[in-house]
């Protein structure tokens, strides 16, 4: 089966979309690892004056994570799933903090300009069918030396992390895709990891875009082998590298 991308990925979302905050809930340190990849935009003065775009941003639990690593930044929330983003939309922000439904791939059709100063994506690489052609508009939409950080599940390439990865879902994650109901996603998930970059072709990924400094960094508990922080700058000159 091939895996679920676009319209149908988007309509998997809109379906688990109720379920979405209890699911994660059980991951243990979802939240913090979180917070821990919007730390490592390193923007100064707990974001004032600067912009952020969270890419993906779903049920809002990575735009809660930026908000709370930068509470002076203004914060924009993007994701393709209606049914995600009116989760996203019932929850109490501040006024710094806005949403707009629009896929990664229409940005300014959608109204989302730059210049950001950051932008976080977590979980969604992994999703596009055109990863290289969303990474360069997200290198355009940054200001001159503006940050990237990915935070994704991409294997370490190691054949250990692959065997923890599968173990989690065997044991973990399809019995509960089935349990609640959200089995297509939940093997979407096991088998998008799969078949992604592994985290050293997603670095020489983000390198080709034209991003610089690009580091891997590790993720703590079962997660270290299996999900990875991607950092990455704009050159303080503009464009960057290939386009
Ligand atoms: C696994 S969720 C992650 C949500 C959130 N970032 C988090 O950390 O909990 C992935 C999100 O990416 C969104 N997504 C997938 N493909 C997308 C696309 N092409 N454009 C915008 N959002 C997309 C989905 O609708 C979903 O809400």
């Amino acid at each position: 089966m091939p895996l679920l991308r676009d319209a149908a990925l988007t309509a998997a979302f809109d379906r688990g979309a109720g379920r979405y905050d209890r699911l994660v809930a059980l991951n243990p340190g979802y939240h913090a690892q979180l917070r821990r990849s919007a730390r490592r935009l390193r923007l100064p003065d707990g974001g004032a004056g600067r912009r952020v775009l969270d890419l993906g941003c779903g049920t809002g639990a990575s735009t809660a994570a930026l908000a709370a690593v930068l509470p002076a930044a203004e914060i924009v929330g993007v994701d393709a799933s209606a049914g995600m983003l009116e989760r996203a939309r019932a929850k109490r922000w501040p006024d710094r903090v806005s949403f707009v439904h629009a896929p990664a791939e229409e940005l300014g059709r959608a109204g989302v300009h730059g210049p950001f100063d950051a932008v976080l994506a977590a979980y969604l690489f992994r999703n596009l069918t055109g990863p290289d052609a969303v990474l360069r508009a997200v290198r355009d939409l940054l200001a001159p030396g503006g940050r990237l950080a990915v935070h994704e599940y991409a294997l370490g390439g190691r054949r250990a992390d692959r065997l923890v990865w599968d173990a989690v879902c065997r044991g973990v994650i399809l019995p509960l895709g089935s349990a609640t109901g959200d089995r297509a996603l939940y093997r979407h998930l096991w088998r998008s990891v799969a078949a992604f970059d592994t985290a050293p072709a997603f670095a020489a990924r983000l390198r080709r875009a034209g991003f610089e400094d690009v580091r891997v960094l590790p993720l703590p508990g079962w997660q270290t082998g299996v999900t990875h922080t991607f950092v990455g700058r704009r050159t303080a000159g503009g464009t960057g590298g290939a386009r």
